[in-house]
């Protein structure tokens, strides 16, 4: 962002919605489970709702509303006529039916906030401090098959919201030169390998991955009719010495090497390259921080940056796309192409 003059007045006040962020972020959480933020935008014909009428309709003290109310209204998130009825702003309108804000709120609610407190000490350990307040677990991969249901929920939509929409775009490129073995490593519940098997009658798919995503992985695929055509392989890519069988002639890897630290990205490429021949493609997907066109999708991945940081793993990030260049080439890849796939994702080509 590049240096501008703001009033003093402005930036105390910037400071102050810091200060309180939790609050807003909680009354936001708050106004859309009780269901006013849907009341409001109904009643827009009408020209807005009193605090009585939404207290009458919904069952809610009209002191509760208030409280509610008088925050979001300094935030921009409602607007008060001078009749003092209540209608939704635009970024109202986004905080309730945005389908990425709304995976992002359910995702911070669920997984992060209570770990978040515990980001100071993330930061001075390089450990994810935050996790405890989920379960007893080393990194979040480990656990994700244990999370309770509304925190895995949030997980998983907040998982598949960010990588699901360029699955069907990458297949034709993934199938160019028709691969009849392809890896996906990072598989989590099997969704790319699914879409794989639907595209392709001839190619058999391995998932690498942590035992509960794989066993999660491995079911959804039987159900769907394909497992004559898929198996799996249990592996922890923090552990060493580890090697994986030859034969693929695609490596597929989805928003995975952003779990793992620039040292631990280096060591699992060159696993895989151990792997390869002179014709495997191994086919990465990333969001890179510096290849987002608009600032909010960049604001989302330094968020993302910080989960890594305070419940995941304490050593990752989204990556800029110099920095992990810089990576796949001390691995002993060379990137033969370079492309966007949908609005904010890259997929670099790359070869033994
Ligand atoms: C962010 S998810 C990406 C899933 C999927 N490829 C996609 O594009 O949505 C990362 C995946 O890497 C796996 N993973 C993370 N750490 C791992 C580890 N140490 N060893 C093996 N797999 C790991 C996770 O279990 C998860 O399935």
């Amino acid at each position: 962002m590049t240096k501008k003059t703001i009033r003093a007045v402005d930036a105390l006040q910037d400071a102050q919605k810091i200060a309180f962020a939790p609050f807003i972020f909680q009354t936001t959480m708050s106004l859309r489970k009780l269901g006013v933020f849907d009341l409001i935008f109904n009643e827009r014909s009408n020209g807005g709702i009193s605090i009585e009428d939404v207290s009458k309709k919904l069952s809610i003290s009209e002191y509760g509303l208030g409280v509610l109310l008088e925050i979001a209204e300094s935030y921009g998130i409602v607007s008060k006529d001078t009749d003092n009825r209540f209608e939704l702003t635009k970024t109202g309108y986004f905080l309730n039916y945005n389908r990425t804000v709304e995976v992002n709120l359910n995702f911070t609610n669920d997984v992060c906030y209570q770990g978040l407190f515990h980001l100071n000490d993330a930061i001075k350990n390089g450990k994810p401090e935050g996790l405890k307040e989920l379960g007893d677990w080393d990194t979040i991969y480990d656990g994700l098959s244990q999370l309770t249901p509304d925190v895995q929920k949030s997980w998983f939509e907040f998982d598949h919201h960010y990588s699901d929409g360029i699955f069907e775009e990458a297949l034709t490129r993934v199938f160019k030169n028709h691969p009849k073995t392809l890896f996906d490593i990072g598989g989590n519940t099997g969704k790319f390998a699914q879409h794989c098997l639907n595209y392709n009658n001839e190619v058999n798919i391995s998932i690498f991955d942590l035992p509960g995503q794989l066993k999660k992985a491995l079911a959804n695929i039987k159900k769907a009719g394909f497992e004559h055509r898929a198996k799996g392989y249990e592996i922890n890519w923090l552990h060493d010495n580890l090697s994986i069988p030859k034969g693929a002639d695609v490596i597929w890897m989805s928003q995975f090497l952003d779990c793992f630290s620039e040292a631990e990205i280096i060591k699992i490429l060159k696993t895989c390259v151990a792997s390869m021949n002179s014709e495997t493609e191994l086919i990465i997907i990333e969001t890179f921080t510096d290849r987002q066109k608009f600032d909010n999708a960049k604001f989302v991945l330094e968020a993302t940056s910080l989960y890594f940081t305070v419940m995941a793993n304490g050593n990752s990030k989204m990556y800029n796309s110099e920095v992990f260049k810089n990576l796949v080439a001390k691995a002993g890849l060379t990137i033969v192409e370079d492309t966007a796939v949908g609005e904010f994702h890259t997929m670099l080509v790359c070869k033994k």
